[in-house]
């Protein structure tokens, strides 16, 4: 089964970002995990990154159009993006969100989700193994 693996601004240069906060993975081989970690589940996962709402925007019609699973990483526009969470609530497969870090212990403008309420589930602060975490969920999701 396909999965499609969202993940908005600034997490193409993962590698540039704050080392205590993300690591230090890039998102090459962040996509390289997920590919494999979805390949052990019976996953194919589409993994993409987008700087773009318009674009992030696209891919989740594109879920919702064609009935297919996300494991969805917003970034920053988690916390104020209302486009991005009326598309998410198209997605009527099951959709779970993810972090790399805890958004709750950073500053506390993180500490608002507009996306949480339309996701099936949430996954943040364990690094890579955060989406790893979210495809084990969607298996017994979709069992
Ligand atoms: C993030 C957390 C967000 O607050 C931040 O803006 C990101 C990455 C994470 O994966 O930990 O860009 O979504």
């Amino acid at each position: 089964m396909k999965i499609l693996v969202l993940n908005g601004p600034n997490l193409g240069r993962l590698d540039l970002r704050d080392s205590k906060v993300y690591g230090d993975l890039d998102f090459a081989g962040l996509k390289a995990d997920i590919i494999a970690a979805g390949k052990e589940l019976g996953f194919e996962c589409d993994v993409r990154q987008s700087d773009s709402e318009v674009e992030l925007i696209s891919w989740l019609h594109e879920a919702a159009d064609s009935n297919t699973p996300v494991v969805f990483n917003p970034a920053a526009f988690t916390h104020y993006s209302y486009a991005i969470r009326d598309a998410a609530d198209m997605v009527k497969a099951p959709l779970i969100e993810v972090h790399l870090s805890n958004p709750m212990s950073r500053e506390e403008f993180r500490h608002t989700s507009v996306i949480s309420g339309v996701a099936d589930g949430t996954i943040a602060g364990f690094g890579a193994d955060s989406y790893r975490l979210a495809l084990i969920g969607l298996a017994s999701r979709l069992k």
